[in-house]
């Protein structure tokens, strides 16, 4: 994909960069570990098929949590909204993303969102397929399709590295799985989660995906309606209410973009009507989203009056 470099990012760029000194890579998946905390680039894709650019945009990461959106976007045209809203909440918790807290105080059982890892793991779980290979396969066909690349995959390093250390998600499906919500293997599950976690990508490739939501499910340089505008109308509500995890209010105050970060450093943005935004910048804060990242969104969208609020 082309896309041309542009000064002004390229000066945010730099100034953002320097907050990565405050960050640290993620470590509980030991594969993420090997990442450099100095990274960060961004790319922004128009809907005219304009993209701009500053820096080594072509790294490639994995997805983590960004993946969730996708999932929870399949998930919704394989089921539609009544089926997936009986098995996933729609409240944004103030817990951290991988915790099990609030999941035991409601009863029934059942994840607060589907963007913390229970909800996710719920949402996959939903996939629609025969076997874990035919529900990796569509999903990673949707990413695809959204990224308008074919050759899109995923990281077999990274997917087993997090299998083999999955244990609090582990504990999550077995607790999910006691209370009727998951009716698969928990090790099936994990695989095809690990997996969806694992599908690599570059920020140039996730800016795209970002101008689809963003131009509600419409790809507008193929023509093609990628999902239904009402499936990205929800997926971006998710993002503005949970997308950061438990600093999405104050992400809302000083970015007021839909965004969605990942462990790996990712975050996808879909400014409504206009843009998609990829940033990769895998030094995390301590709520796991890209310490430099959220910075330079903030600067963008100071900058570029970006709030859509
Ligand atoms: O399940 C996990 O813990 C990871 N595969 C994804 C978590 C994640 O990306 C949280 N985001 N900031």
């Amino acid at each position: 994909m082309l896309c041309e470099t542009n000064k002004e990012l390229d000066e945010l760029v730099e100034e953002a960069r320097k907050y990565t000194k405050d960050g640290q890579v993620a470590d509980y998946i030991p594969a993420l570990g090997k990442a450099d905390p100095y990274d960060l680039s961004i790319a922004i894709n128009y809907p005219d098929g304009r993209c701009v650019s500053a820096g080594d945009v072509q790294k490639r990461f994995t997805l983590q949590s960004t993946s969730k959106v996708i999932s929870l976007a399949l998930v919704l045209m394989d089921r539609g909204y009544d089926e997936v809203f009986e098995h996933v909440g729609m409240e944004p918790t103030g817990d951290p993303f991988n915790s099990i807290a609030k999941l035991e105080k409601m009863t029934p059982a059942k994840p607060l969102n589907p963007m913390i890892n229970a909800g996710a793991l719920v949402v996959t779980h939903m996939i629609k397929g025969n076997s874990v290979q035919e529900r990796f396969d569509r999903l990673l066909s949707f990413i695809q399709q959204l990224a308008n690349d074919a050759s899109i995959g995923f990281s077999e390093e990274i997917a087993q590295s997090e299998l083999e250390t999955a244990d609090l998600n582990r504990a999550l499906c077995y607790f999910l799985k006691q209370h009727n919500r998951l009716n698969e293997e928990v090790e099936d599950l994990l695989n095809l989660y690990t997996k969806q976690c694992a599908i690599e990508m570059n920020c140039l490739h996730l800016a795209r995906i970002g101008m689809v939501f963003a131009m509600d499910g419409m790809d507008p340089i193929t023509s093609k309606q990628l999902m239904p505008k009402e499936v990205a109308r929800i997926c971006k509500t998710f993002m503005v209410t949970c997308g950061m995890y438990n600093a999405s209010g104050e992400f809302a105050i000083k970015v007021g973009i839909p965004a969605k970060s990942g462990v790996a450093g990712g975050i996808m943005g879909a400014v409504p009507g206009k843009f998609g935004i990829g940033i990769f910048g895998p030094a995390l804060d301590d709520k796991g989203n890209s310490i430099a990242g959220m910075k330079l969104l903030e600067m963008l969208s100071n900058d570029y009056q970006l709030s859509m609020f």
